[in-house]
């Protein structure tokens, strides 16, 4: 098993590694576009990692390619040492909670949020819902619903269609990591919100991360939320990290340096 040693001592153990990769899209056409030439980036287990970056840079790519809902032109993906560069995206599933920027895709809007947690519960296994739920479940889910303080837990029967922005990805956050999973990915997930909802789910984001003691990488346009968050932070520029913290850094990044660094690199690219 990879293991890097930690400024301090410890030794961190690998969990998801990226290694040389390379992602063109529509090669060979007049819109041809390599994102990344030759990308490497390890996630060690424990790690939140904040990640920032101008548009286009290579942000959603990377998490498509942890995920599988894209495959790399070249290089290696790596879970715990092992290849998964060929595991197929509905496999690779079960390692992965995923929460998206549209709040309408982390959940299916016509069903109830008790079907939904009855669906994601039974990840990985067939027929999840025609298993029902019984009595015990039931109250284990009123439960959960309860740790978000939105007053879900009486909405159990109701679809999650009716929601709101906010409580769709509080409840998208639950749904994601009801499972054991290796990897939290959050990908602007708290963009779609209003500014108190945003607060709220990133607040709770944390919780989870902390009480579940997860590995989580969350993509933000935030700053404050980069700088507040997190364990290591990233930025990056044109399919590369122009800034990692490493594990020990983060607290040394303040919100001015990382506008410093966006505003040169801006500059250099003539916007
Ligand atoms: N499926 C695709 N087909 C063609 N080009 C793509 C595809 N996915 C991404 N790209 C291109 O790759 C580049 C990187 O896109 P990516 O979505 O990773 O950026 P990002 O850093 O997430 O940006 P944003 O902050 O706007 O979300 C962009 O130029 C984008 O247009
Ligand atoms: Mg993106």
């Amino acid at each position: 098993m990879a293991e890097e040693t930690k400024r301090g001592g410890a030794p961190q153990e690998a969990l998801l590694e990226l290694r040389h990769i390379r992602k063109v899209f529509n090669a060979g056409t007049v819109s041809e576009m390599e994102v990344f030439h030759d990308f490497s980036l390890t996630i060690h287990k424990g790690e939140f990692i904040s990640v920032v970056g101008s548009n286009g840079s290579g942000k959603t790519t990377t998490l498509n390619l942890l995920c599988g809902s894209l495959t790399p032109d070249a290089g290696q993906i790596l879970l715990h040492g092992t290849d998964i560069t060929k595991m197929p995206e509905y496999k690779r599933a079960a390692f992965f909670g995923r929460v998206f920027q549209d709040p309408a895709k982390g959940t299916c809007p016509t069903m109830t949020i008790l079907e939904n947690m009855s669906l994601a519960d039974n990840k990985g296994r067939p027929f999840g819902l025609g298993r029902g739920v019984n009595r015990k479940k039931l109250d284990e889910y009123k439960q959960q619903l309860e740790l978000l303080h939105l007053g879900l837990e009486d909405k159990i029967d109701l679809p999650v269609g009716v929601l709101s922005g906010g409580q769709r990805q509080a409840l998208a956050l639950l749904i994601s990591t009801m499972t054991p999973i290796e990897l939290l990915v959050l990908d602007e997930h708290t963009a779609a919100l209003d500014p108190k909802s945003s607060e709220n789910v990133m607040e709770l984001t944390d919780r989870i991360v902390r009480e579940k003691q997860l590995s989580a990488i969350m993509v933000t346009h935030n700053l404050r939320f980069a700088v507040e968050y997190g364990t290591r932070l990233l930025m990056m520029d044109k399919g590369a990290c122009v800034i990692d913290s490493g594990p020990d850094g983060k607290a040394d990044y303040k919100i001015d340096d990382l506008l410093h660094t966006f505003n040169q690199i801006s500059i250099e690219c003539g916007n």
